[in-house]
């Protein structure tokens, strides 16, 4: 039977955000890489995510975004689609940086995907190849398309803000998302805190605040989103309706207050929080090992245990 557990915080887990693998086709400079590090560990099978999916199930989390690296790099990400929809019945979803997404948009959509987020953060060609480090802004946007013609809805777009980059871009973004038919999700630079003092830092973040005061006094109306406890601003142009959100995650204690995710890494370690990796709990060693589902769901009630928000 499902039961909903509840962390030392109050907060239930109802959401577990799992990396397919940390191989990617694109190199953006900013990345933190879901908070991981190391390239060469082996990655899970469909049934391996599958069996812990099953565990997660019987805690009663019934969402499941994949991730990477690039999901898509994997060929069998169709497979883990059709493995994850029955257990997961509230939400499948993938972030993926679209490149190889229309090739596979109808096949994962027929296997069970609701929705997806795609990473873009530009519409021009030149600093999209700055940014990723490859000429690929064409086959992410026909990436978009195919999602759209494919019904994988809503379509998020993820674009990170980077101070002299790309928050000069934010009005042809908005324009993209009516055009497109998708959410824009402007996304703070995020890093942990030992990092937020680094140059890199300094020299890309920019405070959302800003962007978010802008956006208050040019959009047409201002909706709040409960689920994620912000703002989503509307936008018309051309009879086009654009919706855009505004994602702050450093120093925000509202973010991490309504957390009610846990994460996978690919290499199978349950992952209390994306900005640390000190705390996480290894539960593909005990799959490969035999475990049975009474040590795995006691691994999963560990990993849910040290949660705690990162801002306080
Ligand atoms: N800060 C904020 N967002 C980031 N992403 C990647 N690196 C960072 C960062 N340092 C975003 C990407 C991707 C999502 C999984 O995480 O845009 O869409």
């Amino acid at each position: 039977m499902g039961y909903i557990v509840l962390d030392r915080f109050g907060r239930p887990v109802n959401s577990i955000r799992v990396s397919v693998t940390e191989r990617c086709n694109l190199n953006c400079f900013y990345c933190h890489r879901e908070g991981e590090w190391h390239k060469h560990r082996s990655e899970m099978t469909p049934e391996e995510i599958r069996k812990i999916l099953e565990i997660a199930r019987s805690l009663d989390i019934r969402k499941v975004k994949f991730t990477g690296g690039e999901p898509l790099i994997r060929e069998d990400m169709p497979e883990i689609i059709a493995l994850a929809a029955p257990l997961m019945d509230r939400d499948v979803s993938l972030t993926t940086n679209g490149t190889m997404l229309s090739k596979y948009a109808e096949e994962l959509k027929k296997n069970g995907l609701r929705r997806v987020n795609i990473s873009l953060d530009t519409v021009d060609r030149e600093k999209y190849t700055r940014i990723t480090g490859k000429d690929e802004l064409k086959n992410v946007i026909d990436g978009i398309y195919a999602a759209r013609d494919a019904g994988l809805y809503p379509i998020k777009l993820n674009m990170v803000l980077l101070r002299g980059i790309n928050d000069g871009d934010i009005e042809d973004m908005i324009r993209f998302s009516a055009e497109s038919g998708t959410i824009l999700q402007i996304i703070e630079l995020e890093a942990p805190v030992e990092k937020e003092q680094t140059e890199f830092f300094q020299k890309y973040h920019v405070n959302p605040i800003f962007i978010e005061e802008h956006l208050e006094k040019i959009a047409e109306e201002i909706r709040y989103n409960e689920l994620h406890r912000r703002k989503r601003f509307i936008f018309n142009i051309d009879g086009k309706k654009a919706e855009v959100e505004i994602v702050r995650p450093m120093h925000n204690s509202i973010f991490c207050k309504y957390c009610t995710r846990i994460r996978l890494t690919s290499d199978g370690k349950l992952k209390p929080c994306l900005l640390r990796n000190d705390n996480l709990v290894d539960i593909l060693t005990p799959i490969r090992n035999g475990a049975d589902d009474a040590t795995l769901r006691s691994l999963f009630i560990e990993a849910i245990m040290r949660r705690e928000p990162y801002w306080k």
